[in-house]
């Protein structure tokens, strides 16, 4: 993927700009607990996302849902030009969401304290992030990744196994999420292989290289891993932060 990356993680532009080819990602900070801003928030979410919200036992996890989902509204209606409230989701046959009478392609990954939203134009995009401080996982590898993925781990030095299994699993992710299929497609299906460019991986499946497929690993702050996959070669590859404190927040009832 060739790509060059703007002054890493400044706060996002309130009128963004996507030009053919452009990849654009932001982070958000998600609270770990419910606060005033998330009484704020909450009213830009439509009717299904605030029933999940409500749905969820944990005030600090309904707290991370309504920032995540509004983030993701405010952002795209900074593309768009649209208030965050009007957005209209619809979600495809695997649960990947997805706006009509656009060409902007989106994907949301959240973890404990942060989350990515991927923009581009085409599409499709696909993000995941994960948290290094989450137990280690790298057992799964056996199962869930391809034999040769699953050798390079059993090689790796026991010290750096768990962050690698976490740059493999990020970008098999975000390959599956720019599929649109989630992880109902088999992980172990395909290959993820790196290249000397640095941050780049390709895709491999039965015995050949998808060469429309473009895997970038993110530079995330610590402890976050990501990784971001699209189907096209992009022009620019551009990084933002979003904060909640830019957004016009109309005052509506809490969970
Ligand atoms: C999509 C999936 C890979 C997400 O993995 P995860 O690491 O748990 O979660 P992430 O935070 O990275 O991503 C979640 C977001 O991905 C998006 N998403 C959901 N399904 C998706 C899909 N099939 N493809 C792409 N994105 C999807 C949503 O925006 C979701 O956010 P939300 O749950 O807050 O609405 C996984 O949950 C999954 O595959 N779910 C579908 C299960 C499935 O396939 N069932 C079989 C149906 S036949």
């Amino acid at each position: 993927m060739s790509s060059r990356i703007t002054r890493p993680w400044s706060d996002g532009p309130q009128h963004p700009r996507l030009a053919d080819g452009d990849v654009d990602i932001w982070h958000l900070t998600l609270p770990s607990s419910w606060n005033s801003s998330c009484d704020e928030l909450f009213g830009l979410l439509d009717q299904r996302e605030q029933d999940r919200a409500r749905q969820m036992p944990r005030p600090a996890d309904q707290a991370s849902h309504v920032v995540a989902h509004a983030g993701l509204r405010d952002v795209l209606g900074r593309y768009l030009g649209a208030a965050p409230q009007s957005l209209r989701f619809s979600t495809g046959r695997h649960g990947k969401p997805y706006l009509a009478d656009t060409r902007l392609s989106f994907s949301l990954s959240h973890t404990t304290g942060g989350a990515l939203v991927a923009v581009s134009i085409p599409g499709p995009v696909g993000v995941d992030v994960e948290s290094a401080t989450g137990p280690d996982r790298s057992a799964l590898a056996d199962r869930f990744f391809s034999p040769r993925e699953a050798q390079v781990l059993r090689t790796t030095p026991e010290s750096d196994v768990p962050s690698r299994f976490l740059t493999y699993w990020t970008c098999k992710e975000s390959f599956v999420k720019a599929l649109g299929l989630g992880l109902s497609h088999p992980l172990n299906r395909f290959e993820i292989r790196f290249t000397d460019a640095p941050r780049q991986a390709e895709i491999w499946s039965a015995g050949r290289r998808r060469d429309e497929w473009h895997v970038r690993q993110l530079e995330l702050p610590p402890p976050y891993v990501g990784a971001v996959t699209v189907r096209h070669r992009p022009r620019h590859l551009r990084t933002w932060t979003w904060r909640p404190q830019s957004v016009a927040r109309p005052a509506l009832p809490t969970p």
